[in-house]
């Protein structure tokens, strides 16, 4: 079967989803922030430090081209639909999940987090950010599963029902 990509803001749940999904269809996992730390022996909060924002994206794009396309269930990072080129390349190789989440939602999974270097940069509007991405994630995707109030076991219900 072809690849499965799950996408959305960072909190949709995408890498819950997608480890819950690959074993009810018992195929493999993988998350493109876990390819990108391994590749690059350095965490994303240190790259984006590091190296920039610029740099991130940069890797992540290498290392989306470089999923298997068959057989596998793939977490993206949040802002995989920056580039079009990324785009372009999930619209044409993947089935595309996309993992909507309300403004409201994601504020409060992610009150602790201190992971995510977009999410605790204060320059940084993020509910902007997710306004300007939800075009782009619709754009790619083929299926589209609200995750407000709803456990992981629920989403991969409805992902599978839609498929
Ligand atoms: C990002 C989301 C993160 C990670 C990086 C950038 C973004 O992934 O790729 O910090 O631009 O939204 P999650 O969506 O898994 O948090």
């Amino acid at each position: 079967m072809q690849s499965l990509y799950l996408i959305g803001f960072m909190g949709s749940g995408k890498t819950t989803v997608a480890v819950e999904l690959a074993e009810a269809l018992q195929i493999q996992v993988l998350d493109t922030d876990q390819l990108i730390e391994e590749e690059s022996g350095k965490t994303i909060p240190q790259i984006f430090s590091k190296e920039g924002e610029a740099s991130f994206r940069e890797l992540e794009m290498l290392v989306l081209k470089k999923t298997p396309v068959t057989d596998t269930v793939i977490a993206t990072g949040g802002g995989i639909i920056e580039r079009g080129e990324n785009r372009d390349w999930l619209k044409k190789n993947g089935l595309v999940i996309f993992l909507e989440t309300s403004w409201d939602e994601i504020q409060k999974r992610l009150i602790d987090d201190v992971a995510r270097p977009l999410w605790n940069n204060q320059s940084t509007d993020k509910k902007a950010l997710l306004d300007r991405r939800v075009s782009k994630y619709k754009e790619v995707s083929d299926i589209i599963v609200q995750t407000d109030g709803k456990n992981p076991t629920t989403i991969v219900k409805e992902i599978l029902s839609q498929m």
